[in-house]
């Protein structure tokens, strides 16, 4: 069978993880795959260094149109991030037909019913498993493993670079700017790092699983947004001595209210009882508790950032995409994609 061509749009941190894993681990992959999967053409405004990263494998442009608009590439992976130019890219390469990966959780906590609706009627599909926690497959276990729960809650450290800046300020007494400098050196934090420390970035998490758990539209702007920029190494110091931990948490929730249903979504820093397994989550790694009814408690826990992790969730996005493509072309947007015409109208309340 032919191989499956694959364009990346940006080869930064996660973009190099991905060319590197998928040609380490072709062979496996090939084999999970069913086909092989090639990286043909890549775009990056920087030639010069995508060039050096990827030896003449494959062609290298500056201008993104050209992947998304070139009738040989089957999926297009998008890792600019931000929500202009990628927006217009994704929707442009929905609109010629084909498959998008994303790690980009800002453009789908905003814009994602558009995208997935004009994929919907494409037929294409859109992945994101790198858009939430890392390399932790959270998005297949909420959508494929948990499938028969009715879900009643997640709460998830979802964000490595706060996680990272609360445990070293916490065992080595470090400052708040110093570990943020350490993280961004680390690839961990975002291009704008306010995203991550304001509780941005967690709160574009929640809200993706949120529309997956609870069957809901995306609503990143109903969600209470708290990050860590108000703590002090005092409130961390006394927390401790209390016998706590400060995580920063991402809440989704199934709630009540004089008797009508609601979800509450909600990002901020938590005491958590120093002895659950969650508050011993420690530096970058991320972990997702999710609450289902028939399984109860379930705990994933992993990278949350950082090149090969992220790009380890990037792959299996591709892989999933070439079995279902080359096998079930009727049931591929269900399967991986928000469902915008069976969505419930539970509303988020607000905090
Ligand atoms: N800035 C994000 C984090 C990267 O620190 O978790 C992964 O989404």
């Amino acid at each position: 069978m032919k191989p499956i061509k694959v364009g990346l749009l940006g080869i930064g941190t996660v973009g190099s993880g991905t060319f590197n894993v998928l040609k380490r681990n072709q062979e496996e992959i090939t084999r999970r795959a069913g086909r092989s999967i090639q990286i043909t053409m890549v775009a990056d405004l920087n030639t010069a260094r995508a060039k050096e990263l990827t030896q003449g494998e494959c062609e290298v442009v500056s201008d993104a149109n050209l992947v998304v608009s070139n009738p040989e590439i089957d999926i297009v992976i998008e890792l600019i991030g931000g929500y202009g130019i990628a927006k217009d890219l994704v929707m442009k390469a929905i609109a010629n037909g084909k498959h998008v990966v994303t790690a980009n959780k800002a453009l789908l906590a905003t814009h994602g019913t558009e995208i997935f609706k004009a994929a919907q009627e494409k037929g294409v599909m859109v992945a994101f498993e790198a858009a939430v926690a890392g390399g932790i497959p959270i998005i297949k276990a909420l959508r494929e493993g948990l499938t028969a729960n009715r879900i009643e809650w997640i709460a998830g450290i979802i964000n490595g670079t706060t996680n990272f800046i609360l445990s070293e300020m916490r065992d080595k007494g470090l400052d708040f700017d110093v570990v943020l400098k350490e993280a961004q050196r680390l690839g961990y934090a975002e291009a704008d790092p306010t995203f991550d420390i304001e509780g941005v970035d967690a709160a574009h998490k929640a809200t993706i699983m949120s529309a997956i758990a609870f069957g809901i539209p995306v609503q990143f702007d109903k969600a209470h947004v708290e990050g860590i920029t108000k703590l002090q190494a005092t409130d961390i110091r006394y927390a401790e001595q209390l016998g706590y931990r400060i995580k920063l948490l991402g809440i989704a929730k199934r709630t009540k209210v004089n008797g009508s249903e609601g979800i509450e979504l909600r990002v901020h820093p938590t005491l958590i009882p120093a002895k659950r397994l969650i508050a011993n989550v420690e530096g970058a790694m991320n972990a997702v508790l999710v609450q289902g009814d028939a399984v109860g408690a379930t705990l994933y826990y992993g990278k949350g950032a950082g090149s090969e992790p992220t790009a380890s969730a990037v792959i299996a996005d591709l892989v999933d995409i070439t079995r279902l493509a080359t096998a079930d072309p009727e049931h591929r947007v269900p399967h991986l994609a928000f469902q915008p015409d069976a969505m419930t109208d539970t509303p988020i309340l607000p905090m």
